[in-house]
């Protein structure tokens, strides 16, 4: 059975793509390569032992989708990870994101119906949450205004879900709520590939271990958290596409014409900025050069998941620690090169 993996190329579409192959499916990618390189490819290909299909495509390309679609028929479900995610680049161009994110879905929807393709899974954000009241968070939790354009492009993209299914559009759809993914597949051949400056706090840890960075910059020690940085879920990015294969079974195993719901995918525990240095250092044996500045405008306090409905709808729960992904981010790093 095909998949389509929308964005296959990118951190958690790849990981996905070998756990679709480890459960028997027969992943298809596509991707415009706008956040993602050529490169992954052969990692993928070394963990696969084959070269899966990739086609070079943009999914606001009506035609090419439709020609993927009329060439791969047996297609039974798509993983749309295919977005743009950096919440400050999306301040700053809000259109781009707009008319990316959304439009690339609406496509998505649209042409999967014409190929009577039913089941659909949709990479979304614990950002919708914004600063939970109560935690851990759970998936009755209320929306919050969205703070920046990004993270309103995935609370949009919930709501054309669930009114594509309202209006009896014939799919089945999951939308899973991440909260913050780290790591890398232990093999050391994939892992997060942050184009420029990281603006994620593992990437750039890894980094400036590596030499590649001068030193870490705190954003704020004064929050109301046990060591005044601020905290959140950290969960390793293969954990993260083991549930992707869980929500596609789950799916496809469900009879009605129409589903639609939402899971968080997280590890319920939190962690905060300095525990991660502090533990980055235990695994590297590394001492990390940091200081405390400012805090960053639109960063939440805290936020961590209540992972209850995953474990119960999906039969999924992590199973990978922080000290499992700072390692693996850590094996990843030392094998770029500058
Ligand atoms: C984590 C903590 C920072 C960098 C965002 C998106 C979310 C998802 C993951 C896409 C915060 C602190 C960070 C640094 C720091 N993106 N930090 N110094 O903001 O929780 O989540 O990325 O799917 O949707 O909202 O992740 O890693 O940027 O920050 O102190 O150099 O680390 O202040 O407290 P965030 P992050």
């Amino acid at each position: 059975m095909k998949i389509l993996v929308t964005g296959g190329m990118g951190f958690i579409g790849s990981h996905t793509v070998v756990e679709l192959f480890n459960a028997g499916f027969t992943p298809i990618i596509m991707d415009n390569l706008d956040n993602s390189q050529l490169s992954v490819l052969d990692g993928l290909t070394s963990i696969l032992g084959f070269k899966p299909k990739f086609y070079e495509e943009d999914c606001n390309d009506k035609s090419a989708l439709k020609k993927i679609f009329q060439g791969e028929r047996d297609i039974i479900g798509v993983i749309h990870f295919a977005a743009n995610k950096a919440v400050g680049e999306s301040v700053a161009k809000p259109l781009k994101y707009y008319k990316n994110n959304i439009g690339s879905l609406i496509n998505i929807l649209e042409e999967s119906a014409m190929a009577n393709i039913a089941n659909i899974v949709f990479s979304s954000s614990c950002t919708v949450y914004g600063q939970p009241d109560e935690l851990p968070v759970s998936e009755t939790a209320p929306i919050k205004i969205a703070e920046s354009p990004y993270g309103n492009t995935k609370q949009i993209c919930e709501e054309i879900l669930r009114d594509s299914v309202n209006s009896k559009l014939p799919i089945k759809a999951l939308s899973l709520r991440y909260f913050n993914p780290i790591g890398a597949h232990p093999s050391g051949k994939i892992g997060e590939l942050p184009k420029g400056v990281p603006g994620n706090l593992v990437p750039f840890v890894v980094q400036s271990a590596a030499g590649w960075r001068e030193k870490i910059s705190i954003f704020g020690n004064d929050y109301n958290t046990p060591d005044g940085t601020c905290i959140r879920d950290y969960i390793h990015v293969v954990d993260i596409a083991k549930a992707h294969v869980n929500a596609l079974q789950f799916l496809i195993k469900n009879e009605s014409p129409s589903f639609y719901d939402w899971v968080n995918l997280g590890t319920g525990k939190g962690s905060s900025v300095l525990e991660v240095v502090q533990t980055f250092e235990k695994v590297s044996g590394l001492k990390l050069n940091y200081e405390i500045i400012d805090r960053r405008p639109g960063d939440v306090e805290k936020v961590f998941a209540s992972t209850e409905k995953a474990d119960k709808l999906l039969g999924w729960k992590t199973k990978l620690t922080l000290e499992d992904g700072l390692a693996d981010s850590w094996r990843w790093q030392q094998s770029l090169s500058r």
